[in-house]
C-alpha cells in the first residue's frame, strides 16, 4: 500500500538480529526498505541476514557493542558506506539490567545498564541525526522503550529509569527536530516472548497474561505493523508520541 510503501528508504535497526528488532526489520522489508542491523552476535547476524533476504530484502549487517560510542560511529559509517544514506532509525538494542532492590544493585551494574538502555541510544542516533540535518532530509527516529517506564519495574528499577529516560529523549529530539521534517517517537511494548522476556521468571508472564484484555500476551509478528506506520510517511504528523503496545496491560482495572 502506497501509504505504508517504505521503498527507496534505508533502515538501521540497532538488535536487529533477532527477537523485537528483527521483527521490526522483517515489516520493514516487506514494505520495501534496505535494512543495516546492528548487534554483537555474528551468528544471530548471520541467521538474520539469511531470513530477511529471503523475504526480499537488500540487508547489512554491522557487529558492534553499542555501549561503546566510538563502534556505533564505525557502525553508522560503514551503514552508509553499504547504502549511501540512512533515512530510518531504530535504537532498540537492549537487555533487562541488574535485579534486586536498588541499594543492592552494584555502581558497576548501575552504569551498565544505563549504558546498555540509554547511553547506547544517544550513540546511535548522534551520527543519525548529523546525517539528516547535513542531508537536509527528512527522518524517522524511533526508540524501543517499555510500559516498564510508565508502570516501574519492582527489584529491576535500572531497566525501568532507563525505559522512562528515553520517553524524555524522543520528546526533547521532537522539539529540536520537528522544524528540521524528522519525527521521533517511542514504541512501548508490553511482554513479548523474546530471548530477553524468557529471562523473567514464570510468575511475571503469568501475572502479565493476567493482565491482558485478550488474554495474551503479546507475538513478535505483532510488533511488524507499527514498524513500518513509524517509519512510513502515514506518521508523518506523529512527533515526540509514546505509542504503548501490550494488549491493554496498562489500562486493565485490578
Ligand atoms: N520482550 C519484551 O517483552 C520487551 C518489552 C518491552 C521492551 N522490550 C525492549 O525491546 C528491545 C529488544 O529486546 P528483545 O525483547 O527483542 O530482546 P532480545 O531478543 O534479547 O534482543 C536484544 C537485542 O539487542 C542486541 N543487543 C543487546 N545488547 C547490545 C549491545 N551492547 N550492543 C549492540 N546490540 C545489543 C542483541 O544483539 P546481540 O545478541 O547480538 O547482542 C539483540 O539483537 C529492548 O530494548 C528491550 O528492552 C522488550
Amino acid at each position: 500500500m502506497e501509504l505504508f510503501n517504505l521503498k527507496g528508504k534505508v533502515a538501521i535497526v540497532t538488535g536487529g538480529n533477532g527477537g523485537i528488532g528483527l521483527a521490526y526489520a522483517r515489516g520493514l522489508v516487506k514494505a520495501g526498505a534496505k535494512v543495516a542491523i546492528w548487534g554483537r552476535n555474528a551468528t544471530k547476524n548471520d541467521r538474520a541476514i539469511k531470513e530477511l533476504e529471503d523475504l526480499g530484502g537488500e540487508v547489512f549487517a554491522f557487529l558492534a557493542d553499542l555501549t561503546d560510542a566510538s563502534r556505533a560511529k564505525e557502525a553508522f559509517q560503514a551503514t552508509i558506506a553499504h547504502f549511501g544514506k540512512v533515512d530510518i532509525c531504530f535504537a532498540n538494542a537492549g537487555g533487562a539490567g541488574p535485579q534486586g532492590r536498588l541499594h543492592e544493585i552494584s555502581e558497576n551494574d548501575w552504569n551498565g545498564v544505563m549504558d546498555l538502555n540509554l547511553n547506547s541510544v544517544v550513540h546511535t542516533y548522534k551520527p543519525v541525526i548529523q546525517h539528516l540535518l547535513e542531508r537536509k532530509a527528512p527522518g524517522k527516529l524511533i526508540v524501543t522503550s517499555s510500559i516498564a517506564a510508565v508502570m516501574g519495574t519492582g527489584f529491576a528499577s535500572g531497566y525501568a529509569t532507563t525505559k522512562a529516560a528515553v520517553l524524555g529523549l524522543t520528546r526533547s529530539l521532537a522539539v529540536e527536530l520537528g522544524r528540521k521534517g524528522i519525527q521521533v517517537n517511542a514504541i512501548l511494548p508490553g511482554y513479548i516472548e523474546t530471548e530477553m522476556a524468557r529471562q523473567a521468571p514464570d510468575a511475571f508472564r503469568e501475572a502479565t497474561l493476567r493482565r491482558s484484555c485478550s488474554g495474551q500476551n503479546g507475538t513478535l509478528e505483532q510488533m511488524e505493523g507499527v514498524a513500518v506506520f513509524l517509519a512510513s510517511k502515514s506518521s508523518d504528523f506523529m512527533t515526540g508520541q509514546n505509542i504503548v503496545l501490550d494488549g491493554g496491560h496498562t489500562i486493565y482495572p485490578l
